[in-house]
């Protein structure tokens, strides 16, 4: 690429050439948040995967998203600037060896985290995202069995809130198991007045520590709704951006890793970059595709979350 294009104009151009729609998570780089047409968490972006009339979705996530989204809209062609931008936590649930955990549990119902590959979607009777988890399993009646992965801490979290009694499969998101319950403490301590905020897939030792637990799009909007000007914020780093766009006067501290080599960006949403983003919008590769299949049994779950969650 030639080091002096202007890279948000070209993407706009061809955005507008293409017909193509930018969907942006929120653990994304800044730059990206910025062009994109559409920035959001995981439900609001497969809700607006479901609804765009665009005929190209370009994912700038990781790949189960760029999955959600094609199997939502199979007809459009759906871009991932990065193939290799996967999830450890996905990674963390190989369907193989979920089908015979499933087994074990014949009268079980299975609700996954949409963090998770299309095959295991296509294993499940629900798919659910951090923002819905909650209602998902509320929705169900009190005496149904349920299984609930890839996500041990997210599941752990929702059995608490719900008051009930879900059978976890042992999986974690790399990014929201490092931070360190000392250091937080610590920081804490010098920073009396800040609210301390995290995403549930932090283990259950750090959320109870939280004064607010949520999903990307409630932790940004529990920053914005607060009095207080201070936050720590226990969750990858990116949805700072937000953050700080939204409430300038306010001051947002990552939360420590336990490792001090360790950090709050994801390396696999980091994977995505602006010139990558602009490659793939030009060149209409790389493409993510799902078997024929797969898209028909993994849509009922996911639809299945939609409509619960209207
Ligand atoms: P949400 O944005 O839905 O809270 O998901 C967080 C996450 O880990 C996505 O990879
Ligand atoms: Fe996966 Fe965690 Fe990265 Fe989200 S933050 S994409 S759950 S590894």
């Amino acid at each position: 690429i030639d080091p002096t294009l202007d890279l948000f104009a070209e993407i706009e151009k061809l955005k507008k050439e293409k017909n193509a729609i930018i969907l942006a998570h929120y653990y994304q780089e800044p730059d990206i948040q910025d062009i994109a047409d559409y920035i959001g968490d995981s439900l609001g972006l497969s809700q607006e995967a479901a609804k765009t009339e665009a005929d190209v979705i370009v994912f700038a996530g990781v790949h189960f998203m760029a999955e959600t989204a094609k199997i939502l809209s199979p007809e459009k062609k759906v871009l991932l600037p990065d193939l290799k931008a996967g999830c450890s936590l996905a990674d963390s649930c190989p369907p193989h060896l979920f089908k015979k955990f499933k087994e074990k549990y014949p009268d079980h119902l299975v609700i996954t985290y949409v963090n998770c590959t299309a095959e295991l979607k296509a294993l499940s009777d629900i798919v659910c995202t951090s923002t819905n988890a909650v209602q998902i399993v509320e929705s169900l009646p009190k005496d149904q069995k349920i299984i609930f992965g890839p996500d041990k801490n997210l599941g752990a979290w929702v059995a608490k809130k719900t008051g009930r009694d879900l059978v976890l499969w042992n999986g974690a998101c790399m990014v929201h198991e490092i931070f360190s319950r000392e250091k937080i403490t610590k920081l804490k301590e010098r920073h009396p007045n800040a609210k301390f905020i995290a995403h549930p897939e932090c283990e259950e030792a750090v959320l109870k520590m939280a004064d607010y637990i949520g999903s990307t799009t409630g932790l940004l909007k529990y920053s914005i709704n607060s009095d207080a000007k201070e936050f720590i914020v226990a969750t990858e780093s990116g949805i700072i951006h937000q953050m700080q766009k939204a409430c300038p006067d306010k001051t947002f501290i990552p939360a420590p890793p336990t490792n001090a080599c360790a950090c709050n960006d994801c390396p696999y949403m980091k994977r995505n970059t602006l010139e990558k983003l602009y490659l793939c919008i030009k060149n209409g590769l790389p493409e993510v595709t799902v078997p024929a299949n797969i898209i028909e049994e993994a849509r009922k779950p996911i639809e299945r979350m939609l409509e619960i969650s209207a």
